[in-house]
């Protein structure tokens, strides 16, 4: 489950994503309850790196890795949802 950067410059880097599961892995997101969490107005970013100690958040580990792979993983940002 390497990226292409990570693949190219055969980089042995470990992510969060749990590999034991039989199936594909899904998350389930309630964009509602996050919305509530969030102050109105801000951003949501999502982890596409899979490397977020609070997946499916990003919390910025993506520069840590993109820096160790030479890869250019960031998140999914979402920046208009009802206050
Ligand atoms: Fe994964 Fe930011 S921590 S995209």
């Amino acid at each position: 489950n390497r990226c292409e950067g990570c693949r190219a410059n055969n980089y042995q880097v470990s992510s969060n994503m749990p590999k034991n599961e039989p199936t594909k892995r899904v998350d389930t997101v309630d964009i509602e309850e996050l919305v509530s969490q969030s102050l109105s107005g801000e951003e949501i970013k999502f982890c596409r790196c899979y490397r977020s100690s609070r997946f499916p958040l990003c919390d910025g580990a993506h520069n840590a890795h993109n820096k160790e792979a030479g890869d250019n993983a960031g998140p999914v940002v979402i920046k208009s949802f009802p206050p």
